[in-house]
């Protein structure tokens, strides 16, 4: 067939209900605004990591959709996170990234959250503990009981991550959102401590569901050169895609041929426990949390939107807390050669992800986006997206496909 014209270039694909979508979930600025109410709001997310924040009064700031949140450990050892809003007039209460409240700052007490503002100060688990001139300014009107922080709902699970939802009565506790797809790698991941060894972030012009997509689906691996030549033999090939409840997927494990690269060796030697040799295996979470373990390193990838068109990456790179040093030099290694800001894939996926939000700013032209190939739910079939966008349609109550009608579940997806 030739060049389409216009009306053939929006026609249906012939293809069925649920393995194509419309692009503007991706570009539309009412459906971006409705995901952080309807979405980010409401699930579970993996801010940061336990080994973060090792000491008492440790805290790290951050955000869930625009709401921004602090995690703290408390003197009790206890890890909390609260909404970093002052309770007084709405004062962001710590603007650095990350350090401790066991030293005072030039406006704050030591061992207190301290709003710079007025001075107004809290504890570690989230009581206002001091209201700078609380009997002149308020009488016996409002008194520090009334001011505490707003507390979230936190749990460390999985491997040492700290989950903040944002909802105080979510709808599925996080055991039963995560702990299934996490059943592959729960045992490697919980047998001994876990360390951050890496962080950095990426700020795209791109839609945050597309971060998932590549996530997602190994069908660009043609992309990346690094595994081609070390994948793409029958055991690849033979690697699930496996969908479970929540939309969450699961992209099973194989052998990786390091030694194919030049340049690379073998990482049996550092490889989690309980694992052969050289695995991979790839746990993407609903809407866009993705667990990749490439044998003898851990990516952790948080999105958070920033508009229709703009999407903030955190990557953390993890190791065993217990390496040596000399371990350690070498598991940096093994994750920065292929997944640091210069390493052979990250910035390929980056790429290819750029590329798709240069052609779905807000107001381009709506277009079909495929995701209909069909391979047994094996490693280049798209179940993965079908079932995520499944999952969308559900919380947004709205058809990807026509997404300005309401939601109605796709019979592509229920039939897999
Ligand atoms: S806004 Fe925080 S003390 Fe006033
Ligand atoms: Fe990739």
């Amino acid at each position: 067939m030739p060049a389409r014209n216009e009306s053939q270039w929006r026609a249906t694909p012939p293809l069925q209900e649920g393995e194509w979508i419309d692009s503007r979930i991706y570009s539309d600025r009412e459906i971006f605004e409705e995901e952080n109410e309807k979405i980010f709001k409401h699930v579970w997310v993996p801010v940061c990591h336990e080994s973060e924040l090792p000491k008492p009064y440790d805290f790290r700031t951050t955000s869930i959709g625009r709401e921004p949140v602090i995690i703290c450990r408390g003197p009790d050892n206890q890890i909390r996170a609260f909404l970093n809003v002052c309770p007084h007039r709405g004062m962001l209460i710590e603007r650095r990234p990350s350090g401790s409240f066991l030293e005072g700052q030039p406006s704050g007490n030591p061992t207190r959250i301290t709003c710079m503002f007025h001075a107004w100060q809290f504890d570690l688990k989230g009581n206002c503990v001091y209201v700078a001139r609380e009997k002149e300014g308020y009488q016996d009107r409002l008194c520090k009981e009334n001011v505490g922080l707003r507390r979230l709902r936190c749990e460390v699970k999985f491997g040492g991550f700290v989950w903040v939802n944002l909802d105080d009565n979510p709808s599925v506790s996080l055991e039963d959102w995560a702990s299934k797809p996490f059943q592959c790698l729960r045992q490697t991941l919980e047998e001994e401590p876990l360390e951050v060894f890496h962080y950095h972030k990426a700020v795209i012009g791109t839609n945050y569901k597309l971060w998932h997509d590549t996530n997602s689906e190994f069908y660009h691996d043609f992309m990346h050169y690094h595994n081609r030549v070390t994948g793409f033999n029958d055991a690849y090939f033979a690697r699930k895609n496996e969908a479970f409840d929540h939309g969450h997927v699961v992209v099973g494990t194989f052998e990786v041929n390091y030694a194919n690269y030049e340049g690379f060796e073998s990482r049996a030697e550092l490889s989690f426990p309980h694992l052969p040799p050289n695995q991979w295996y790839m746990i993407d979470l609903f809407p866009g949390f993705n667990f990749n373990l490439r044998g003898s390193a851990l990516r952790v990838d948080v999105v958070t939107p920033l508009g229709p068109d703009e999407v903030m990456i955190e990557f953390r790179g993890l190791g065993l807390k217990s390496d040596t040093p000399e371990e350690r030099m070498t598991r940096i290694n093994h994750h920065n050669s292929i997944w640091g800001p210069f390493g052979r894939n990250l910035h390929e996926d980056l790429i290819g992800v750029a590329g798709q939000g240069t052609t779905m700013r807000p107001g381009t032209e709506p277009r079909n986006i495929l995701h209909g190939r069909q391979e047994n739910q094996t490693i280049h079939d798209e179940n993965g997206m079908r079932h995520y966008y499944d999952e969308w349609g559900r919380w947004m109550n709205r058809s990807p496909r026509e997404p300005d009608k309401a939601y109605s579940p796709s019979q592509a997806v229920a039939a897999e």
